[in-house]
Parts: structure tokens; C-alpha cells; sequence
């Protein structure tokens, strides 16, 4: 066995990997020393390479007019992609440093080479994108060797490609790679400043490391997680303690005591969630739209066919639905997911990919879905939650598009309130009275033959559930497992509120309703959890627009328990 390295060069192999920065900040405008240089560039050209091809060159720039139109270039980017932020991203965006082409001394670009060696290249025949991570992997060990030479490096992306490779006289074949800001800096950022900043999260390596197949998440040596078991075990009570000084504090706001009325307990029960008064600011907020098709469809329960679904799905990622509206208002942004739609979705930016299955079976006839398929959707629902939690939003709002879902949310109100059928039952997009006749009988025929059990939430799920149903109750759960808000829409999300409640019931500390439905259904579902709609405005769209609406009072809320000023602070005196 070959030898290891001794402990202090172990250690120190992997203290410059944990410190390397991503620097952007804090250059100083020393020059530097071209040995040094040649040292990282010498370390970069020793990184490994498909076929040996080494198919990197390094343009080093130091010429100040050359550095100022290459900064004028990432400029227009870094524009555009701010005009096309949600309003609090944009904030956050506006604060974030994301080049330091003119505060450093040397710039280095490094380019790949797609054709060197020829046809030949072992790897890349089969694999032509090798060819580009070779040239990463220079980056990467001029990254690390320049951290130990006390060289910040910050990599910048906001370029035109060919933009870039015209200003830096590359070939036609050759392609930009890195373009790398380098310079001495005083310090080393302990954290990626874009983790400091709020901007996104690191992901914990536990959820990264699968074992043998996709999906089985498990660290070496330990055993496969159970990533529902994990999400359920995370979710706990609001934290009293924190609850109390909020309300003490609504008491001490200079305004007279329970003048906010609703938005009290919503601050109140926001500090309970978070664990800390005040909370944090529900913000930035991400609208997921979680999109499936129904079996109960052939029943006739609604008159629109089921290829809408997938053109809603459409529309939305086009930008032209209400909820699109709706969130540009108020600042969100809406990713729209894919777990059960009736067709296939060209993959476009926006749309998360995440389908169980090309829809349900119809629950008159059969369970809706398997358990498996049940349990799998459940934590899709809770993995985007993290993941959106993870790119930095601190408020998740529920959407939904499934044409016929408003009967299988009847169907699973019914199973988890124990309510009629006729009283669940709404008329959805708006149906004439011989359908809603009928879909009643369908839900009473659902229930009949599937006998459910409201102590077996997945089991209901699968009975008569949408994969939207299942999945945002997964979303609900995973937020409140990062006790993280989540703004629940209409019907839908209230039905899946339910399955969420009834899998771990201190899940309704993140759940906010955001709006009462016209569906009667949604009203047996607010009382049966407890929840009171910030929202009455008889819409019953879903889409979660309903749930953008009622963002911006949530914000409020927060906002006013963090800035309002107490009567002590502000010297107003108290009512006698
Ligand atoms: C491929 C790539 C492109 C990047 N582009 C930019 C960029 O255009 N602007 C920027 O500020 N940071 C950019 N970064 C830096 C990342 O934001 C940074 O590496 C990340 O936040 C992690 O921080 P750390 O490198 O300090 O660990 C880029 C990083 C990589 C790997």
C-alpha cells in the first residue's frame, strides 16, 4: 500500500481545499510577483486531463483598457440578469460584488481547446464535454495553489462567451473556460460570502452522498436514510419562549394593543417557527407550482380536458399566468414542478423535472397511485422545499395546476375530516349541476370503495390523491422541518395540509393560510387545522394566487414585530 502523507501535510492538503475562497472583496493592489504566479499557473498545468489532451491554455491580462472593456462586457450582463430578479433577490442581488476585474492586479482567462490531439483523444471521443471539465480542473488547482500563496481568486461568469473570446483574440475552436480575478487579499472569508449574505446555503454532504443508486441516501459506513422518516423526525413544536416575547413585544409596539389584529398572531406564531423574536423577514419567497394529471378525470367531473394541465404548465413557464402576475407584484418567483403531467415537458429553465408518473389511476376504479409512488412524492415535495430553502428563500408559498384536482382534494377532505361528500365538494372551475351531481357520486364512490383510514395519511394519498396532493404535502412537511413558512393556497393545498398534519402534526406551525377558497371544501379544511385565511376575496383560481396575495401581509407582519418602535424606545406614552 502506497504511503500516506504525513499527518501535517494531510492536514494541510486539506485546510487550503476548506479555505479556498471564492474572493471578491477586500483586494489589495500589490503587484504580483511573477514567480508566484508561474508557481500557480505551474500548479494548474499539472491537473489531469482527458486522454492527457491538456487542452487548457491561461491568457493572463494585466493591461488596464483591456480589463476595463472586458468589464464593461460582464456590466451589460450582470444588468440583464438583475432586470429579470424578483424583488427581494434583486435587493439581495444589488448588495453582492460579483467581479473584481479592475480592483485586482492580473486577471487570468483559461480557455479549452475541444480538438487538441485530434480524433484519437482517449475519453473524449465518447465524452466531448471532458474536453471543458479538463480545463476546470486547472482552475481548480490554480484556486487551491493560489490560496496558499495568499492570493484571493474570484471567478466570473456574467460573460457572452464569444464576446469574451473575441476581446482576448482567442481562435474559433478555442472556447473561454474561467476568467479568474487574481490579487493578494488581507483575508480569507471564513464562509462563501454568498452564504453570508443569505444569498443560498450550503447543502450538509448528507444530502449528497447516495448509496449505489440515486435517491439512497446514506454516508459510508452508515446506514440508507429514511428521508421521510428524517423530514418527519426534524418537524417540532413552536417555540414557546419566542411566541411570548413577540406577543410582549406587539404589546410594547407603539400602536394601541391588538390594533394589527390577525397579523399578530401571524408575527407571533412566525417567531414561534423561527425560534427566535423577532424572526426573520419572510423573504426572499419562492412559489412552487406543482403540476399532475388525474384519472378521476374520465369520470366527467369537469368539463375542461386534461391536456390543459400541461398547458397551464406552459403558460406558466412563459411568464403569462395569473400567479406569473401575481408574483411579479409581490416579488416572488414561481418554479413550476413537474410530478405527474399527462405528457412530456420540454425541459426549459424554470421547471423542475420531478414526475412519479404520467398521472393517477382513476380512484373510483383502483388506489390512485401505489404507496411507493405515495411515499416518493412526498419527498420530492420535501427535497424541493430544501433545495429552494437552500438557494436562499425564506418563504415558500404552495401552488397547484391539475385539471380534475378539486375532486380528488374533495375525496382526501373527506377522508382526513370525516365531512359529506356534499359538503366538500365544490364545483370547481365551475361545473352545471348534472356534473356536480356527478362529482359528488364520485367522491361517494371513492370513499366506499376505499374504505380510508385516516390514520394512514400515505394510504390516503394513495387512495385518492394527485401527485400534486402528495408532493406539496412533502413541500409542507420539508418546511417545516427547516422551520421555514410556507403559504398555503386554496383547496389543494389545504387537502395536502391535511396529509402533512396528519403524518406530523406540529407541521401547521409553518403552515400560514393564505386564503379561504370558494371551494367548501377549503373552509372544512381551515377549521379542521386550526388555520384563519388572511384572504377572503371568493377566488378560487388555485395556481397558488391566492397565497401570493396574501405574501405581502405575511412580510408585513415579520416586519412590523423587527422595526415598529416599542413605546419605551420611542418615548410615546402609554394609554392610562
Ligand atoms: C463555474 C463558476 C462560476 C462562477 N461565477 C461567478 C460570478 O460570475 N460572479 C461571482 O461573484 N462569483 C462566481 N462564482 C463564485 C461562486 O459564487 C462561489 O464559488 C460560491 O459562492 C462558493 O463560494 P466559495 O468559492 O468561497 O466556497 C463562480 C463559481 C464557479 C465555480
Amino acid at each position: 500500500m502506497a504511503e500516506e502523507y504525513p499527518r501535517d501535510q494531510r492536514d494541510a492538503v486539506y485546510r487550503v481545499i476548506a479555505e479556498r475562497r471564492d474572493v471578491r472583496q477586500g483586494f489589495r493592489p500589490d503587484p504580483v510577483p511573477p514567480e508566484v504566479l508561474g508557481r500557480v499557473l505551474a500548479a494548474a498545468h499539472q491537473a489531469p486531463s482527458v486522454g492527457f489532451s491538456q487542452p487548457w491554455d491561461f491568457i493572463v491580462i494585466t493591461d488596464r483598457a483591456r480589463r476595463e472593456r472586458i468589464a464593461a462586457l460582464a456590466g451589460r450582463h450582470r444588468d440583464a440578469f438583475a432586470a429579470d430578479l424578483p424583488g427581494a433577490r434583486a435587493r439581495a442581488f444589488d448588495r453582492l460584488k460579483i467581479e473584481s476585474i479592475l480592483d485586482t492586479p492580473v486577471n487570468i482567462a483559461v480557455s479549452c481547446d475541444r480538438t487538441r490531439g485530434g480524433r484519437h483523444t482517449l475519453g473524449r471521443a465518447t465524452q466531448p464535454r471532458t474536453a471543458d471539465f479538463s480545463s476546470v480542473l486547472a482552475v481548480a488547482n490554480l484556486w487551491l495553489a493560489a490560496r496558499a500563496e495568499g492570493l484571493g481568486v474570484g471567478w466570473v461568469s456574467f460573460f457572452d462567451e464569444r464576446e469574451l473570446a473575441a476581446e482576448l483574440g482567442l481562435p474559433a475552436h478555442v472556447a473561454v473556460i474561467a476568467y479568474l480575478c487574481v490579487g493578494f487579499v488581507d483575508q480569507f472569508a471564513p464562509e462563501p460570502e454568498l452564504a453570508t449574505a443569505g444569498w443560498a446555503r450550503r447543502r450538509p454532504l448528507s444530502w449528497a452522498v447516495h448509496a449505489e443508486e440515486f435517491g439512497r441516501r446514506a454516508m459510508p459506513g452508515e446506514e440508507p436514510v429514511d428521508q421521510l422518516a428524517d423530514v418527519l423526525a426534524a418537524i417540532a413544536a413552536p417555540d414557546a419562549e419566542a411566541m411570548a416575547a413577540a406577543r410582549e413585544r406587539q404589546d410594547r409596539m407603539t400602536k394601541p394593543r391588538g390594533s394589527l389584529g390577525a397579523l399578530e398572531d401571524v408575527s407571533v406564531r412566525l417567531a414561534g417557527l423561527a425560534g427566535g423574536c423577532p424572526p426573520p423577514l419572510p423573504e426572499p419567497a419562492c412559489v412552487a407550482v406543482f403540476a399532475a394529471d388525474h384519472g378521476v378525470h374520465a369520470q366527467g367531473v369537469t368539463p375542461w380536458p386534461q391536456e390543459v394541465t400541461a398547458q397551464m404548465v406552459a403558460n406558466f413557464l412563459a411568464g403569462g399566468a395569473v400567479v406569473n402576475a401575481f408574483a411579479a407584484q409581490a416579488g416572488a418567483e414561481v418554479t413550476v414542478v413537474d410530478v405527474g403531467v399527462a405528457a412530456d415537458l420540454e425541459p426549459v429553465p424554470g421547471l423542475l423535472p420531478r414526475k412519479i408518473a404520467r398521472g393517477t389511476a382513476d380512484f373510483t376504479e383502483g388506489p390512485a397511485m401505489t404507496r411507493d409512488q405515495a411515499t416518493a412524492a412526498l419527498v420530492t415535495g420535501a427535497e424541493i422545499a430544501r433545495d429552494l430553502v437552500a438557494a436562499g428563500n425564506r418563504c415558500l408559498v404552495t401552488g397547484d395546476m391539475g385539471i380534475a384536482n378539486t375532486t380528488a382534494s374533495a375525496a382526501l377532505i373527506c377522508a382526513f375530516t370525516g365531512a359529506d361528500p356534499a359538503d366538500a365538494t365544490g364545483r370547481g372551475t365551475g361545473i352545471d349541476a348534472a356534473t356536480y351531481a356527478r362529482k359528488i357520486d364520485v367522491v361517494c364512490r371513492g370513499l366506499d370503495r376505499h374504505q380510508p383510514d385516516s390514520g394512514d395519511p400515505v394510504g390516503v394519498l394513495a387512495a385518492f390523491g394527485g401527485f400534486e396532493h402528495a408532493a406539496l404535502a412533502g413541500f409542507i412537511l420539508g418546511a417545516a422541518a427547516l422551520r421555514v413558512p410556507v403559504i398555503l393556497d386554496g383547496v389543494i393545498a389545504g387537502a395536502a395540509a391535511l396529509a402533512a398534519v396528519a403524518l406530523a402534526p406540529d407541521a401547521t406551525a409553518a403552515c400560514f393560510a393564505g386564503h379561504r377558497s370558494a371551494e367548501p371544501g377549503h373552509a372544512v379544511t381551515l377549521s379542521h387545522l386550526g388555520l384563519r385565511p388572511l384572504v377572503d376575496l371568493g377566488m378560487r383560481l388555485g395556481e397558488g394566487t391566492g397565497a401570493v396575495l396574501a405574501l405581502p401581509l405575511v412580510q408585513s407582519a415579520a416586519r412590523a414585530l423587527r422595526d415598529v418602535a416599542t413605546f419605551d424606545s420611542a418615548g410615546v406614552a402609554e394609554k392610562s
